[in-house]
């Protein structure tokens, strides 16, 4: 490891209470950053102190508390470095049936919050002329699936305001970038597991062979710490000359 990435940093992170954030969190406090971990969920808060972050508790939908998280992490740790935008969660259901609010939902978590996170984390980052947006966003942020039409749309939607932050952001010193997972071992995904093998009739193995690895070079799920390595390194001082990028995580799924 470069002693560059091994600089501390303070970092915000969104959605720590599982899955990608959470290991996210854990490797960011392996290399010594500050932590404001920002969920809804109170079990980010045990989750959170055991590795030394501190938790703060926002419901992402809403404006007012995207804005009160950047604020905490400035108020306790005197600046924001990096932003993890994470947070996410899935509905899946054809365009004809999708009902209008789990739309506005998705489109509030997973396009609207990491717009007025990154908005409000601009100051701090542009005042110290260093900064680090880093956006998860999805394989499905490059292509469709039926039935997830508002997920899909969020994603793609990010791809673009990680484009623009990172043109607007390259004179002073914030860099943007969006990194492109396929299946991850999350709990996201073992719920979609469980529920199409419930509208397929299948066997849980059977939809991860037949559905979720169909396209994949690589048959496997992705660790949640692959993903988190990835992010350390785009939020790093090594990737300085990063941004605007996309960086899949796919198994090989888009190379065909
Ligand atoms: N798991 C995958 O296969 C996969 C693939 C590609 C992209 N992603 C993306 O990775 C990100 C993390 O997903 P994951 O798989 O780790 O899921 P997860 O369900 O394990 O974690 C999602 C987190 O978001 C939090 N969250 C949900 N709604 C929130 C809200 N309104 N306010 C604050 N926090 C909220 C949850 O509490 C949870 O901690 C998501 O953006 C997801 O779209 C996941």
């Amino acid at each position: 490891m470069t002693q560059a990435t091994k600089t501390p940093r303070v970092a915000l992170v969104t959605g720590t209470a599982s899955g990608i954030g959470e290991a996210v969190v854990d490797h960011f406090r392996e290399l010594g950053h500050q932590v404001l971990a920002v969920d809804f969920n109170e079990q980010a808060a045990e989750k959170a102190e055991a590795v030394g972050a501190v938790f703060f508790r926002a419901d992402l939908t809403d404006a007012d508390a995207c804005r009160a998280a950047v604020d905490e992490a400035v108020k306790r740790f005197g600046r924001v470095d990096i932003l993890v935008n994470n947070a996410g969660i899935q509905h899946v259901s054809s365009i004809e049936d999708f009902p209008e609010a789990k739309w506005r939902q998705i489109v509030d978590l997973m396009l609207t919050a990491p717009f007025l996170l990154s908005q409000a984390c601009w100051p701090s980052m542009r005042d110290n002329g260093w900064g680090r947006i880093v956006n998860i966003a999805s394989v499905h942020a490059q292509v469709a699936s039926p039935g997830k039409a508002a997920y899909i749309s969020a994603k793609h939607g990010l791809i673009g305001l990680t484009k623009t932050a990172a043109l607007e952001g390259g004179s002073q010193g914030i860099t943007a970038n969006a990194i492109c997972p396929a299946y991850v071992k999350t709990p996201l995904v073992d719920n979609q597991i469980a529920d199409q093998a419930r509208l397929h009739g299948m066997e849980e193995q059977e939809v991860i062979e037949q559905v979720m690895l169909k396209n994949a070079a690589i048959k496997r799920l992705i660790e949640p710490a692959e993903v988190a390595q990835m992010v350390a390194y785009l939020a790093s001082d090594a990737a300085g000359a990063v941004t605007g990028s996309s960086w899949n995580i796919d198994l090989g799924w888009t190379a065909q």
